[in-house]
């Protein structure tokens, strides 16, 4: 392997920490997953539904992003799902995925929550088999309130072993992290990790709420904590990852171009920043593509080798299986 092997190559191993599962279904799926379940769509070409994928804002892209749920009903779908993200995820050179899954939405359409289970369940069995380790994340639909996300965590307790943290995810402002510091609090003393979507529009309040009230362990996006060099100095002080996905944030206009990403911002702060695909079936590619894009506008290989390094400290598995992802890195970057 050259020395000079890119960041986004696949054959530089990767851990993936922020990605939703229900952000990885692709049109092709989509549209076989409609059929399946005689589910009508607004078109029937997979081309036709990508060219809906032009956000505004956050919130659109959450409206499409819902709709197309609705296909989604038998233990099969949600199988398929999640095995066409780890073959995905694999290609990358992912060896360590860390995905959310949010049953509210799927439950909250009638379909039950053991079908949910069953179906991603076989799916990460079946890729940890294939060697790859990977485990779920529960996230919460922070609009729906503090008391529905408690409730599903209380109904989740019968697939405790399934899952090994929790997050907060969809529409953020009017939703601060301080809602939901009991149900976190539940989570913790349970020994649930935690992390939690924060500044990808809300303020740096938001991030401040989520170490403070929440205790949160890693933060999704903290984009705009950028704004505040206080909040940027405490959050490299304590060694916060933040989680970055530049395209999601190019796609839902959080920032308007790539090469002003802030990423280089909190890199230069000494940010643990970390990189991942968020939804890629909706934002334009999966994590590779994501450094790729970073790439493109001049990052360095040390700054993205770098995020990776960063993204094993992160991820949520103990010092063995941590130190033998990075001396695999170490022997992928030196060739
Ligand atoms: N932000 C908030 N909610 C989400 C996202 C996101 O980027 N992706 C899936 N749900
Ligand atoms: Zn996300």
């Amino acid at each position: 392997m050259s020395a000079l092997t890119p960041a986004s190559s696949s054959a530089i191993p990767k851990a993936e920490i922020h990605m939703h599962l229900e952000g990885a279904l692709e049109s092709e799926l989509l549209v076989v997953l409609a059929k399946r379940n005689g589910i009508p769509l607004p078109s029937y070409d997979p081309e036709v539904l990508d060219a809906r994928y032009r956000f505004g804002e956050l919130q659109d892209f959450l409206d499409v992003y819902f709709g197309n749920l609705a296909v989604m009903r038998t233990a099969e779908d949600f199988h398929d799902l999640a095995a066409l993200y780890l073959r995905r995820a694999r290609e990358n050179g992912v060896v360590r995925a860390e995905s959310f899954f949010n049953p509210m939405v799927h439950v909250r359409a009638g379909v039950p929550l053991a079908a949910v289970m069953e179906g991603y369940g076989a799916a990460f069995a079946d890729a940890r088999r294939d060697g790859l380790s990977c485990d779920l994340i529960l996230d919460f639909t922070r609009d729906l309130g503090a008391e529905a996300a408690d409730d599903m965590l209380t109904q989740m307790a019968p697939f405790r072993d399934a899952f090994i943290g929790v997050g907060l995810d969809s529409t953020e402002v009017g939703y601060p992290p301080m809602l939901f510091r009991e149900v976190f609090a539940r989570a913790a003393a349970d020994g649930l990790h935690r992390t939690c979507h924060a500044g990808e529009e809300g303020d740096p309040e938001y991030v401040r709420q989520a170490l403070d009230d929440l205790h949160v362990e890693r933060i999704d996006h903290g984009l705009r904590a950028v704004e505040d060099p206080e909040l940027l100095r405490r959050l490299a002080d304590e060694h916060v990852p933040l989680n970055v996905c530049p395209l999601s944030n190019v796609a839902l206009r959080a920032v308007d171009r790539i090469e002003q990403h802030p990423v280089f911002t909190m890199l230069d702060a000494g940010i643990a920043a970390t990189i991942s695909s968020d939804d890629p079936a909706y934002f334009g590619g999966h994590i590779g593509a994501n450094f790729a894009a970073l790439e493109a506008v001049g990052a360095s290989r040390d700054q993205l080798i770098g995020c990776i390094e960063n993204s094993f400290e992160a991820a949520f598995i103990d010092a063995a299986e941590r130190g033998r992802h990075l001396e695999a890195l170490r022997v992928a970057v030196t060739g």
